[in-house]
């Protein structure tokens, strides 16, 4: 190790042992920010150091503080492997094929005595206190443009609840249905957000404003991911100003570190947890801890299962779950030539053959999180080109790109599946207008955006109403049920309406 090498990680060991969050950041002496400067120097990053002789001494703590455990040597390697990958010519194209049928089921064509099945393993796996979810909200959410995160949108339903609150509300609910089938006193699930540097604050402010939504605080815990420098199309890293570099949170395979940097994976196994439940807060309508995806798991003996909706069409633009040269994978569209796209499945006619669409939804054994240590630093990073607002080094100036300008390293959580051994894989089949509508875009797009998801929740509540016997009337854009998760978390408890005339927009809200 070089002279400087040796001072930089004395350094970090100093400052990492002096901090504490509760603690006001020290000022680094003028040799420690020397040091520092120097380390980013000699790896070609002098240049976020660029203003420093004229930053205030709290402005070169930020600084200082900001990028000490963010190696730049490391940064440039992972610069190096994600803009120069190694060429592939040599290799042989991909064989792609579907999943095989021993690793897959389908709720759409399942045995009713299978969905039940599996329901009640699940839910007796909720009543022994062993279910978990993790929700990944680390997410920027640039497309849908809000300057508050993503859980905390109102997506304009008649009761204003937040992405956040909805989610709370099924894991209450599945807490009182295991409660009550099982005759258990009380049925935990633990929920561990994970949130980002740009998330994080204004989460747990959320979070505390409305009380936790009814669940106990203690079993509500706020995780950070980790962040990572943005670089510029030539690997450098971006400036957002004079004394900060511009950040940005690891992707949301980033959850992998987080779970063993934040105490996660501990506190789960102190509270005996074996299976947890992974998607995106972005999913309006998603079974939070699901019993029937985690007693299908169960029963398939697996680590790692994902749920996947039917692909729309050939032209739908989504990754497929699929085997990639023998390998569960997530093959994206552009990877997947017109042939295969369009091919059809010849046990089902007029069935797409690669249909299985990815919705990161996932479930992982406790034991399989158990060995995030042993794995997550091959986990590559990818590049995802964005406009990165920053500041020019050189003279300072603001850019504020229209255009991609620079490059985000994101970790991606599939990554992992083909390191799983088939056997250890599976793949359920959801209802997509039952389990999956997105927020991504901003309202006005038509497309995955505030209107479709709460059309997509209201039309799911009048389905369920309808399905109890109950007479929606709709006229034109009136429509839809507003189902509250606190009354039926799947829309089971709905008998009470047969032969009822509900009048569209409604809303079925539980007394508290
Ligand atoms: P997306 O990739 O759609 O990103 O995330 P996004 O932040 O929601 O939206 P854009 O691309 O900025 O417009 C899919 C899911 O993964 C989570 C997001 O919160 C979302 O639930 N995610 C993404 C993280 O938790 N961390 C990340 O670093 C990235």
């Amino acid at each position: 190790m070089s002279a400087i090498a040796t001072a930089f990680s004395n350094l970090v060991r100093s400052f990492v042992n002096q901090d504490s969050p509760e603690q006001p950041k020290r000022a680094p002496k003028d040799e420690e920010f020397q040091t520092l400067r120097e380390m980013y120097q000699n790896a070609g990053q002098g240049h976020v150091f660029a203003f420093a002789d004229e930053l205030s001494t709290d402005e070169k703590t930020q600084l200082f503080h900001q990028i000490l455990s963010t190696e730049p040597s490391w940064i440039n390697k992972l610069a190096d492997e994600s803009i120069n990958p190694k060429p592939k010519t040599e290799q042989a194209a991909a064989v792609l094929e579907p999943l095989p049928e021993s690793v897959t089921a389908s709720i759409i064509d399942s045995d009713p005595a299978d969905l039940k099945s599996w329901f009640d393993i699940g839910l007796k796996e909720v009543s022994l206190n062993r279910v978990a979810v993790v929700l990944m909200a680390g997410g920027q959410g640039t497309r849908l443009g809000s300057s508050a995160p993503k859980g905390c949108y109102d997506i304009g339903l008649l009761s204003e609840k937040s992405l956040f609150q909805l989610q709370a509300e099924r894991i209450r609910k599945l807490q009182e249905l295991a409660q009550k089938v099982h005759g258990v006193e009380e049925a935990i699930i633990p929920w561990y957000v994970m949130t980002s540097g740009p998330t994080d604050a204004p989460t747990k402010e959320f979070f505390a404003k409305n009380k936790y939504f009814g669940l106990s605080q203690s079993n509500v815990h706020v995780i950070e991911q980790g962040t990572l420098p943005c670089i510029s199309n030539e690997g450098k890293i971006m400036l957002e100003s004079k004394h900060k570099v511009a950040m940005a949170p690891d992707g949301n395979g980033g959850i992998y570190k987080a779970l063993i940097t934040s105490g996660a994976r501990e506190n789960m196994r102190t509270r005996g947890i074996q299976h947890i439940h992974v998607f995106g807060v972005d999913n309006c309508l998603v079974k939070v801890a699901d019993p029937i995806f985690i007693g299908f798991s169960i029963s398939k003996g697996v680590d790692v299962a994902t749920k996947v909706v039917r692909k729309r069409d050939a032209a739908e633009s989504v990754g497929l779950v699929m085997l990639k040269n023998g390998k569960p994978d997530v093959v994206e569209y552009s990877e997947i030539d017109q042939e295969t796209r369009e091919a059809i499945d010849p046990k089902q006619a007029g069935v797409l053959k690669f249909r299985a669409a990815n919705i990161v939804n996932h479930y992982y054994s406790f034991g399989f999180l158990d060995t995030i240590p042993q794995w997550m630093a091959n986990l590559p990073h990818h590049v995802a080109r964005k406009k990165i607002p920053c500041i020019n080094p050189e003279n300072g100036e603001a850019v504020k790109p229209t255009t991609p300008n620079g490059i985000k390293l994101e970790q991606f959580i599939f990554d992992v599946f083909p390191m799983i051994p088939l056997e250890k894989f599976a793949c359920l089949e959801v209802r997509r207008e039952e389990e999956f509508s997105a927020l991504k875009n901003a309202r006005g797009t038509g497309e995955d955006d505030p209107d479709t998801s709460r059309a997509d929740i209201i039309k799911q509540g009048q389905r369920w109403v309808e399905n109890a016997g109950a007479v929606v009337i709709t006229d034109g854009e009136a429509f839809g049920v507003e189902v509250s998760p606190l009354i039926s978390y799947t829309g089971e408890n709905l008998e009470f309406l047969s032969g009822r005339e509900i009048k569209a927009p409604a809303i079925l809200e539980r007394e508290e």
